[in-house]
């Protein structure tokens, strides 16, 4: 596992996201009241791009079909169908710098 930094905490304001590219994966980085989270921007249901869905506090809904995922763990909050939680990765903030662990 290594550490990847991926860009700077002040370009991303509370309540907003940003893919970015770590490793060779697509990772949906959120800020959530001044903390940071990160998750696989893929949504397991269809293959959405998470980037493209609604922020709402800690839970994103995927733009498709819906399914609302925790951005804080990864974790399905809804969906009718029983579908994979999403891959979380863990966040460290160095001098100002987003660094995630992959
Ligand atoms: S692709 Fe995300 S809910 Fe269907």
């Amino acid at each position: 596992m290594g550490k990847i930094i991926v860009g700077k905490a002040s370009d991303i304001p509370s309540g907003r996201m940003q893919k970015v590219t770590a490793d060779g994966k697509e990772i949906l980085v959120v800020n959530i009241d001044g903390n940071y989270y990160a998750i696989n921007d893929t949504c397991t249901h269809a293959g959405a791009s998470l980037s493209e869905g609604n922020l709402d506090g800690s839970i994103i809904t995927c733009g498709w079909h819906g399914a609302k995922f925790d951005c804080k763990t990864g974790k399905l909050s809804a969906f009718p169908a029983k579908i994979k939680d999403i891959g979380a990765y863990r966040v460290v903030i160095e001098s100002e710098n987003i660094f995630l662990e992959v």
